[in-house]
């Protein structure tokens, strides 16, 4: 990968006439929207190999920059703010919500996502781990019993159900009803917004209405029942910034339905990569199994027993660093028009960051394609050598607000998948990587799925 020199992240105000990123911008209107949505990989792929690490576009009705690596992130995480600001697509906006952390910006920003982090500091954590574990050995029965299955739609419903029960306290999340209405609404992210009945996005902002009339009864119950049990929406109604304000209703409603799709999809994928990955590499769900076996942890798990798989945390790491599930996210508006490697980065253009391509990096990563956990190994720690250079969960003020609770989820799951279970690819499948919405197997993923007898797949 061509990168550009070191040292070259500070913030500057750019000085005489700069160049603009080399790079096209399309058609007029749509620009390079349709080539960047056919095949998102392929286009940054192209565009990485013809003009290095920054480059300019046109996406989405927008002038944008295109930035890979590490330096250019950490240029852009440590100016954020001042310098940068988020933004979305119009259909984003509307089906997010005004209140959704995901819209915010500057101060508003910052003290919402203190509220909202209240459901995911470490006290609160240790509370969903029984709640994760107790419906992971759930679905594995309910895979054991199928015997074949698609685990990118099984997973789907294994991590809406786990995120319903946790967030609002819903037992029926795999109720096709609700998941329907979900599923509608998730659609419309990134569908055109333009609202005529029956469109995708009209559908989508009616099932929005529809959600957020669940969570509404969700919140009368919570009033009326002041000792239900502890859940995220229960936190969040009780939460306080340090002058005591509390959330107001809307930005509860709004921020709670946000967490569905933000701490659903992306889990779906990452855990659907995972069991790819380890089925494509025996060996190293052979030396996984090896670590679970010698530390003969008795159940049920612990934040400590967790602790000790260091292994399969590596493991995890590499599935996220190889695949990381969120690709269509990160970018932000330039406040004031700035340099960057010698470039003029204009005011009121789109900044967009890329994280799969960061993460391919062959001058931090060894053998970037390859799958190698090692490689997160205290004696390597090839990520430990450049800020920034790993960044599945993103970085700096909007880093993921639920990373730890992903990093939970997925450690739950991992060690009892692998503890007593073995799957199998079945024949004649499309495994090729799709990225939008989220990263998925192009038919998702079909196994052969059985209980091991103990010591043998
Ligand atoms: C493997 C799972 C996950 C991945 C890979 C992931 C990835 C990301 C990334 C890359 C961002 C930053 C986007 C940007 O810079 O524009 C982000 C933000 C966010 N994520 Fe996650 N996420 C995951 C799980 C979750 C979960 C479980 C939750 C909540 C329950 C969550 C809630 C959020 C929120 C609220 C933000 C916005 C933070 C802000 O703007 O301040 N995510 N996530």
């Amino acid at each position: 990968m061509t990168s550009l020199p070191t040292q070259r992240f500070a913030w500057r105000t750019p000085k005489g006439k700069l160049p603009l990123p080399p790079g096209r911008f399309g058609l007029p209107i749509v620009g390079e929207s349709i080539s960047y949505l056919r095949d998102p990989a392929r286009f940054m792929n192209q565009r990485q190999k013809q003009y290095g690490t920054i480059f300019k576009t046109h996406l989405f009705g927008r002038p944008t920059i295109v930035l890979i690596g590490a330096d250019a992130t950490r240029f852009l995480f440590t100016n954020e703010s001042q310098r940068f600001e988020m933004t979305n697509t119009p259909s984003f906006e509307v089906l997010l919500g005004a209140n959704s952390i995901g819209v915010k910006t500057g101060t508003a920003h910052q003290i919402l996502r203190k509220q909202l982090f209240q459901a995911f500091e470490p006290r609160a954590l240790a509370e969903y781990g029984t709640t994760i574990e107790d419906m992971t050995r759930r679905y594995l029965h309910k895979w054991e019993r199928m015997g074949t299955l698609t685990w990118y739609c099984e997973l789907k419903k294994y991590t809406l159900d786990i995120a319903c029960k946790l967030f609002v306290n819903v037992e029926t999340a795999s109720d096709e009803n609700l998941e329907k209405v979900y599923q509608t609404w998730s659609d419309g992210l990134l569908s055109i917004p333009i609202r005529f009945p029956g469109s995708k996005f009209d559908r989508a902002v009616r099932a929005r209405e529809q959600l957020l009339a669940l969570i509404d009864e969700m919140i009368n119950q919570r009033q009326q029942h002041r000792n239900s049990n502890q859940d995220v929406l229960k936190i969040l109604l009780q939460a306080q910034d340090e002058e005591g304000n509390r959330l107001s209703l809307e930005e509860v409603k709004d921020n709670v339905l946000g967490m569905l799709v933000a701490g659903h999809e992306t889990l779906t994928s990452a855990l659907t990569s995972l069991c790819l990955l380890l089925a494509q590499h025996p060996e190293v769900l052979q030396a996984a199994r090896a670590e679970q076996e010698q530390l003969g942890l008795t159940q049920p798990l612990t934040q400590e027993s967790l602790k000790q798989m260091t292994y399969l945390e590596q493991v995890l790491k590499e599935v996220l660093r190889m695949a990381p599930p969120v690709v269509r996210s990160g970018s932000r508006k330039v406040l004031e028009s700035c340099e960057f490697g010698g470039y003029l980065i204009p005011q009121s253009w789109d900044v967009f960051y890329q994280i799969q391509e960061t993460h391919q990096d062959q001058n931090v990563y060894a053998q970037a394609q390859r799958f190698d956990p090692e490689r997160f190994a205290p004696d390597r720690a090839e990520n430990k050598q450049k800020v920034f250079s790993y960044i599945p969960f993103g970085g700096g003020i909007r880093e993921c607000l639920g990373k730890e609770f992903a990093r939970l989820e997925m450690k739950v799951f991992a060690a009892l998948l692998i503890r007593e279970y073995h799957w199998e690819l079945l024949p004649g499948q499309n495994l090729e990587r799709v990225v939008l919405p989220f990263s998925r197997p192009h038919d998702g993923l079909k196994v052969k799925f059985w209980r091991r007898e103990s010591g043998r797949v």
